[in-house]
């Protein structure tokens, strides 16, 4: 079986693999052309996909009727049409679990750094105006007691709710498609409807898997229903806010402020007026970005492949 990996991994993921004796090709460098791309696709049997790069729906599968097996370096799979795939008998694999911890991390830095302004006193430090001590000035918000309203309540929301709870004994609610148990008996956490997470909630951090028909869900109507001294946190996917309502929403004073690990569009623009906002922080979608993350994702992509080559059925499949 040859597989295509369009990105270097870990070498954990690549040496599993080279030792079951399966036949790998990784460019060389990354700046190809689509049809490139298209091209090393067309050729292998199996794809082991990081990032973006690829959309796999009818037209991919269409172009490259070789491919058997998807393994993705994610768990995310918004950019797979699994229908479809499930239609041609082609298992996706992604890596849940194993980002949890580091990508709810990121969730609950940007809460923190929000809710004490740490990009605008990074600009005072770096701008030279450190200034005297002011009774007045620079003042952020206590997280303690406060209600943390997490949209989509699977692992990683999980993972952002227990740090919530055990550092500033937050009271959790939430919304999701099923009622948590775990999360109920464990963090005392509380099913609402989603009109009262947005009204209830002074922290809401998005968390779900994003479905087209939740596209840009987070907009103007919904920003209005929060409340003034409110922080919206989103590690999940940018296709759920829209970024200019969050940008009036933010200037206009109808929330508090915002932290974002994913934009939209993504990469963010240069000069979106949003980086602007002293009352934002914006990270390039670093959620699964440390070493024993990034590892067991190589590691857990590996093995969805490797399973696959044996008639095995992958260890963590997005399919149903
Ligand atoms: C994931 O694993 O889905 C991360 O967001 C990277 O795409």
């Amino acid at each position: 079986m040859k597989i295509f990996i369009n990105r270097r991994i870990p070498e954990v993921g690549i040496k599993m693999l080279e030792d079951t004796g399966l036949e790998i090709f990784i460019p060389e460098h990354e700046n190809l052309s689509h049809d490139e791309w298209m091209s090393y696709c067309k050729s292998h049997d199996a794809i082991l996909s990081v990032g973006m790069d690829f959309k796999f729906d009818k037209d991919f599968f269409n172009e490259c009727p070789n491919i058997k097996a998807i393994a993705l370096y994610s768990v995310g799979f918004d950019h797979v049409d699994i229908k479809e795939a499930n239609q041609r008998n082609i298992p996706v694999g992604n890596t849940p679990d194993v980002l949890s911890k580091a990508t709810s991390d990121v969730a609950f830095l940007l809460m923190q750094a929000v809710a004490r302004r740490a990009s605008y006193n990074f600009e005072k430090v770096k701008d030279g105006n450190w200034g005297d001590f002011e009774p007045l000035h620079a003042l952020g918000q206590e997280l303690y007691g406060k209600t943390l309203g997490i949209f989509g309540l699977g692992r990683i929301g999980f993972e952002m709710a227990k740090k919530s709870k055990a550092a500033f004994d937050m009271d959790i609610i939430y919304h999701n498609r099923h009622k948590n148990e775990e999360a109920e008996k464990e963090l005392n956490a509380k099913y609402v409807s989603f009109e009262e997470l947005v009204s209830r909630s002074d922290v809401l951090s998005v968390h779900a898997n994003f479905k087209p028909e939740q596209k840009e869900l987070f907009n103007a109507e919904i920003f209005e229903k929060m409340k003034p001294d409110s922080i919206f946190i989103n590690t999940a996917r940018g296709g759920f806010h829209n970024q200019k309502d969050l940008y009036e929403a933010l200037i206009s004073k109808q929330i508090w402020g915002a932290g974002l690990d994913v934009t939209n569009p993504e990469p963010i623009f240069k000069d979106d007026p949003i980086l602007e906002l002293s009352n934002v922080c914006v990270l390039p979608h670093i959620g699964s970005a440390t070493i024993e993350a990034r590892n067991a994702m190589a590691k857990l992509a590996a093995e969805n492949l490797i399973a696959f080559s044996k008639g095995q059925k992958m260890p963590a499949c997005a399919n149903p």
